[in-house]
């Protein structure tokens, strides 16, 4: 318990208007997170799998109306709709309370509220921040145990007066309804219907209903360390950014540190913790998802994992992608709708290259390869503790974080944007992340493949008006300078005309990061084109790579057409922030399109 008079009085006012029937606190023991996954086999939410095989891990089946984040329920209550931005749904935060009060009466009747404190970075870390979760959802408590710091040490650091965000959940679905009746539980409660994620930047609150599933009801995760930590990165001068944190040695045992924004399932996981396919280099990681970087007293950026567990997409895990991730859930992991093999274990697609003959699908049904559903939900998941990680890197809960050198921007391009190139400096760096690009894929729910423009793969995720953002970045390189890291932008996902991928991707990425690593180093030379800095092909180190010339041509060749092309939409994208868009940025399309029509010119 505590003695935080403000945390002990939201918590009985909760309690009163969620009207729970008792209140558990959460002291991040091994003892209750083993009754809590009891809790959630017993209540039939979870199966345990087969200890022999996956040793205290469980599966969960959703709801398959409860599957992604949802960003159309998604909103930012600033006091004004300006400060949300045109990229962000807004709601007065009065009018919002107002109405979620009503739905969160009573919501909580028959069940338990659980109090979860917990830190966002190793505790007592000076760029750590806590958090308090109450959540009806033990399924919530056991992730939330995985992802984050939580328990006693944290109510130590909060002492009497500490600050803490206040993260309200509730899955919506009381076992006693607004008129009276009792109902039993069922495996995946929601409110389906009344999802509403909901963010009050100015009292640093979040409020989210309806929804148990990843960063819908994981506070800690998009809601805290992304969406109110960019509206305090901004206030108080740091950055908080939905990117990777990796560490790359090279043979002469040189480290330096790398940052990686793609967007929701454009390979985050897979670059941070991935096996280099080249002699003598080594990739570790600091962090598969979310980065806070402040300025050190070296006026260089440093980034912490604020996290301290994976929540991972699972389909396309395998052996072959990603072996570190396979490692890091061979214990103590739950998964989320994934396929249930007939042993007792889990499996997704591309988990191995020949499906088992009989499954159990996401959906509890009976699965054969020919049936024609998929297995595992595509946006299925697996929740895995950072330190089983078997390239864990020493450093990652190092308090102080590490110094990044090099910050990559990517997304799913089938056409257009070569494998990697460099920007000219980091206020054309800052023009790239701002126009990033990207197929729309299934971690949130939607149409899949459309294209749309998620700048900084922040889109979901910015607290605030995305061109203020944009000035915010601007302000950072011009505290920081030549300390600043080099900015690249990177495409994985370029395509043939039939539909086949012209890089294979995953480890062999080490050959990109490889070259990123040298031109911070200054140790390797680029050609300069309309866009940036591609390499030559001789500075890419393609030993052993079984690639064409064809498609390496394709992969690291600026198209002026398929440019040209981009132009419009790059400015019908800005026109969005009007006034809001920063004039270096305008500048900067101005300079490439003129750059684009000098090339056609000769
Ligand atoms: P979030 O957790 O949603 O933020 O996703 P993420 O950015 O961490 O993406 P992740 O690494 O989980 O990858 C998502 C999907 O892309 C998986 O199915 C991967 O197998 C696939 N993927 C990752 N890297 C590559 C790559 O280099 N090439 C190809 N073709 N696919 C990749
Ligand atoms: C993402 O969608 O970027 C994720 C998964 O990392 S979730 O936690 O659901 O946001
Ligand atoms: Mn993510």
């Amino acid at each position: 318990m505590t003695n935080n008079k403000e945390l002990k009085q939201w918590v009985d006012e909760v309690g009163r208007l969620c009207e729970a029937d008792h209140i558990v606190w959460c002291d991040g023991s091994d003892k209750q997170y083993a009754e809590m996954i009891e809790r959630l086999v017993k209540s039939g939410s979870a199966k345990k799998l087969n200890p022999k095989k996956r040793p205290n891990s469980i599966l969960v089946l959703s709801d398959p109306a409860d599957v992604a984040r949802v960003e159309d329920q998604t909103f930012i209550c600033s006091k004004t709709k300006e400060e949300a931005g045109p990229t962000n749904n807004w709601a007065d935060p009065a009018e919002m309370k107002t109405k979620l009060s009503d739905l969160f009466k009573g919501s909580m009747k028959g069940r338990t509220l659980f109090v979860i404190p917990f830190s966002m970075g190793p505790i007592g870390s000076p760029i750590a921040h806590i958090g308090v979760q109450l959540s009806d959802s033990p399924y919530v408590v056991v992730n939330m145990m995985i992802m984050t710091r939580v328990g006693a040490a944290v109510l130590d650091v909060l002492g009497e007066e500490g600050e803490f965000v206040r993260c309200l959940h509730s899955v919506g679905y009381p076992l006693v309804t607004k008129d009276g009746s009792q109902r039993p539980d069922i495996p995946w409660p929601c409110d389906a219907e009344n999802k509403f994620i909901t963010h009050f930047p100015e009292s640093k609150e979040i409020w989210s209903y309806g929804s148990g599933y990843g960063g819908n009801a994981l506070l800690g995760k998009k809601c805290f360390a992304l969406r109110i930590a960019s509206t305090m990165a901004r206030d108080e001068g740091w950055l908080a950014e939905h990117m990777l944190i990796l560490k790359i040695t090279n043979p002469e045992k040189e480290v330096r540190y790398i940052a990686a924004a793609f967007p929701s399932a454009c390979g985050k996981t897979n670059l941070a913790m991935m096996n280099p396919t080249i002699p003598g280099w080594k990739i570790e990681c600091v962090g598969d998802d979310i980065a806070w970087m402040k300025f050190g007293p070296d006026q260089r950026l440093y980034a912490i994992n604020p996290e301290a567990g994976f929540f991972g997409v699972a389909p396309g895990t395998s052996m072959e992608t990603n072996p570190n991730a396979m490692n890091s859930f061979k214990e103590n992991a739950i998964f989320t709708n994934c396929a249930l093999t007939d042993d007792g274990d889990v499996w997704w697609e591309e988990k191995d290259s020949t499906p088992p003959d009989h499954l159990i699908d996401w959906k509890g049904q009976d699965w054969t390869p020919d049936c024609g559903r998929k297995a595992a939900h595509p946006n299925a998941r697996f929740t895995a503790p950072a330190k089983q990680c078997p390239v864990i890197a020493q450093e990652w809960e190092d308090p102080k974080g590490v110094p990044i050198s090099a910050i990559l921007f990517g997304g799913r391009r089938a056409s257009t944007v070569p494998l990697i190139y460099e920007a000219f400096n980091w206020q054309h760096g800052t023009f790239l992340g701002a126009t990033m690009s990207s197929e729309k894929t299934a971690a949130a729910a939607g149409k899949v493949g459309e294209l749309r423009r998620d700048p900084m793969a922040m889109l979901p995720f910015c607290g605030y008006d995305m061109g203020d953002y944009w000035k915010h970045w601007l302000k950072m390189g011009e505290i920081g300078k030549e300390n600043m890291p080099k900015i690249f932008y990177v495409n994985w996902f370029r395509k043939t005309d039939d539909g086949k991928w012209l890089w294979p991707g995953f480890g062999e990425n080490s050959r990109v990061l490889k070259w990123v690593f040298e031109r911070c180093a200054g140790q390797t030379g680029a050609e300069e084109t309309s866009i940036g800095f591609l390499p030559t092909k001789d500075s890419l180190d393609l030993s052993g790579l079984d690639i064409s010339d064809q498609d390496l041509d394709v992969l690291l060749s600026v198209n002026p057409a398929e440019w040209k092309d981009e132009i419009p939409k790059i400015q019908e994208h800005f026109e969005k922030f009007g006034s809001r868009l920063p004039k270096e940025l305008a500048e900067e399309l101005d300079r490439l399109t003129d750059r684009l029509s000098s090339v056609a010119k000769t």
